[in-house]
């Protein structure tokens, strides 16, 4: 039996993810359940999502548990998202963790997902090279920050409009591939036949500042995509995805030149996932002789481990929430 065990849950959007972790072993337990009920709608739909996560968080919990025969009352401490993402879906998962806490009479942490998914990249990457260069990838977000320590960041560079994983999804959508939409690109990308000559996105590889913008691409895919007959969908989104790899390598080579202090990079966030990217980002670190964290790819997208160990890294730090209140924030900033 393992004692000081974390349950860690995390319905930002819409996967009802359960973990449980300890110091010691690491993870012991997890799973993620993604909902397939959005599909026919061609995106998440947020009172569907909310009514999921009711529908199924109780079963994966006990499920997590059973799974390695653990009795919930081993539980000492519960972390769980408290934003940013869709306001239902969240409150879902901190009432559920507010219950649990008062009925066990153990601490509820509100954890904070974006950070959540840089933390993680410690839990893997046991060699910490700080400062480190992390470039947040995800659905909504799109984050360069400097990282001097845990809780010591300043944001480079961040997103001016889209996220880049919703453009992936935008463009996924746009030409008909089935959920989930990154990971969709990224398959047909085994048809590479194909020629990379449309010089799309010209304007975004500005190296004068670090923010990035990804609308207009979008627009350009899909007025592009209008034009029947003028271009295939493969070569198109081949197009599409390499251009989104060196706006980030283009910026992020610029950035390396300037700043000699930065002795890691640290990928995180659902995108960060796409093979050709981290194939692109192991050429930049070795050309700069510096380490490359990146995480195993159930990692890189939403999950519970990235809340309950970033929960255990603030309880390690003395951090205690001990407000009884139902604490989520849907519109909430890394910091
Ligand atoms: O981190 P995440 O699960 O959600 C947020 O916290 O926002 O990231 C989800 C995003 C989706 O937009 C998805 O299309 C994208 O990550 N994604 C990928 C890949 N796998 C997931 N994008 C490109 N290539 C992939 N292999």
């Amino acid at each position: 039996m393992i004692n000081n065990l974390f349950l860690g849950i995390e319905t930002s959007c819409d996967d009802t993810c359960i973990s449980i972790f300890n110091n010691r072993y690491g993870v012991i337990s997890e799973y993620v359940f993604t909902q397939l009920i959005h599909i026919k709608y061609g995106g998440t739909v947020p009172e569907l999502a909310s009514k999921d996560h009711l529908n199924k968080i109780f079963n994966i919990i006990f499920f997590v548990l059973k799974k390695k025969k653990i009795n919930i009352f081993d539980i000492k401490i519960i972390a769980y998202t408290k934003g940013p993402g869709l306001k239902g879906s969240l409150f879902i998962g901190a009432s559920v963790a507010k219950s649990l806490s008062l009925f066990l009479n153990i601490p509820a942490i509100s954890i904070n997902h974006l950070e959540a998914h840089i933390l993680i990249s410690f839990a893997f990457n046991k060699i910490k090279q700080l400062p480190a260069l992390v470039l947040l990838i995800s659905g909504a977000n799109t984050i360069l920050l400097k990282m001097f320590n845990y809780n010591n960041y300043i944001i480079i560079g961040e997103t001016l409009d889209d996220g880049v994983g919703e453009t992936f999804d935008k463009i996924a959508r746009s030409i008909n591939l089935i959920p989930p939409n990154g990971i969709s690109i990224e398959k047909n990308m085994k048809y590479k036949f194909i020629y990379n000559n449309l010089n799309i996105g010209k304007t975004l590889k500005n190296i004068n500042n670090f923010n990035f913008s990804f609308s207009g691409l979008k627009s350009e895919i899909l007025r592009l995509q209008n034009k029947k007959n003028y271009i295939d969908k493969i070569n198109l989104i081949y197009n599409f995805q390499n251009t989104i790899i060196n706006i980030f390598i283009i910026k992020i080579r610029h950035l390396l030149t300037k700043d000699i202090s930065i002795k890691s990079i640290i990928l995180g966030g659902g995108v960060s996932a796409n093979k050709e990217l981290r194939l692109a980002f192991l050429n930049l670190s070795e050309e700069f002789n510096i380490l490359l964290n990146y995480l195993p790819k159930k990692y890189c997208t939403d999950n519970a481990t990235m809340i309950v160990f970033l929960g255990f890294i603030k309880i390690y730090n003395g951090y205690f929430d001990k407000n009884l209140e139902i604490n989520i924030d849907s519109s909430l900033r890394l910091f």
